[in-house]
């Protein structure tokens, strides 16, 4: 009898080595310990067994029944939670997994010619300041020297909202903005969109970006004007691109200029992007007029200030050769996606 429940033990430790799923354990109990298992058949011997060795074989046979189901529900635990595990590893989402890289954003052409802008000009003491889209008259026209009669505002067709309200036509509102909030000296830009009653052609849209530079302290000359425009166009359009100041007219600076710079896609020559003309107008700017000082409470007998104001889709336009104003504001990811 202690031959064959030994036997039996071994077997089911042979047996326990080979088994690779939980639900085969049960398969082996049933063969050891089920109603006609190979344990359970030996307690059916032990009406037969002398009945003073029945107490040892009895113990004998229930540590032998006890051996086996531990052995059995030890394997089944470890391959049950083993199965859990690869359940739950095959049914896991992976949140860290790449993005397809065509799903990537990538910087509008202007975004990333601003950005330049706005570094070369941080360098040169300017800081950044934000001016309203929807902005009031007064700030758009009136503070600027623009008044409600005046003709120059023939120069703008302007989209207004109420009487006293409209998109702004000029980043040029960014100049009472700032002199209302910071006292002089300052030096500051600003950057946004702009809006003009426009059909949209291959020059022209509605909506268009504009820079702003402004600087306001005690004896700035047209002298300052010219040496920091030049260094900022420099930086900007590279050292070798020839630029052209010459006079003209804004109601909000005295004296004003306008910059011509070198058509970089034909060097000159004239091209289909310079519309022939081999340069281009890049900004305006001049010295602020002093009644625009006065408006906005700074006495310009103290201050005097320059500004410059830039069209900002001309030159990403020409940089990456761009057709079609229109692509500029479609803002159509095939397009944008061009430019990583
Ligand atoms: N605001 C002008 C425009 O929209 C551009 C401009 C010209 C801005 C001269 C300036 C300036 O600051 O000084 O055409």
């Amino acid at each position: 009898m202690k031959e064959k429940i030994e036997e039996i033990i071994s077997y089911v430790k042979e047996k326990i080595e080979t088994i690779e799923k939980s639900s085969d354990c049960q398969n082996l109990r049933i063969e050891t310990l089920g109603k006609n298992g190979k344990i359970t058949e030996l307690f059916r011997f032990m009406k037969e067994v002398p009945a003073n060795e029945k107490q040892a074989l009895g113990q004998l046979l229930n540590t032998a029944k006890q051996q086996v189901e531990s052995i059995i529900s030890a394997k089944e635990t470890f391959l049950q939670s083993k199965e859990l595990e690869e359940k739950l590893m095959s049914e896991k989402i992976d949140v860290t997994l790449d993005l397809n890289p065509d799903e990537v954003g990538a910087l509008h052409p202007v975004t990333i010619d601003f950005m330049r802008m706005a570094e070369i000009l941080t360098g040169m003491g300017f800081s950044q300041i934000d001016g309203p889209e929807i902005e009031y008259d007064k700030y758009n026209f009136e503070l600027v020297n623009i008044p409600a009669d005046s003709p120059s505002r023939d120069m703008q067709d302007s989209l207004y909202i109420t009487n006293s309200i409209l998109l702004r036509t000029q980043t040029s509102n960014t100049q009472p903005r700032a002199m209302e909030k910071i006292k002089p000296p300052f030096k500051v830009f600003s950057f946004g969109r702009v809006f003009r009653k426009d059909d949209i052609d291959a020059t022209h849209t509605p909506a268009f970006h504009q820079l702003e530079g402004i600087y306001i302290d005690k004896k700035v000359s047209l002298a300052d004007l010219k040496h920091d425009l030049s260094l900022i166009l420099k930086k900007y359009l590279g050292e070798s691109t020839k630029t052209k100041f010459r006079a003209s007219y804004f109601p909000f600076t005295e004296p004003s200029v306008e910059v011509d710079a070198e058509c970089n896609v034909c060097k000159g020559k004239g091209c289909a992007a310079c519309n022939g003309a081999g340069q281009y107008e890049i900004l305006g700017a001049g010295m602020i007029h002093p009644h625009v000082l006065e408006l906005n409470g700074i006495d310009p007998n103290e201050y005097s200030g320059y500004a410059f104001g830039f069209g900002f889709d001309r030159f990403p336009k020409m940089r990456y050769k761009i057709p079609n104003a229109k692509v500029m504001f479609e803002n159509d990811v095939r397009f944008i996606r061009q430019f990583k």
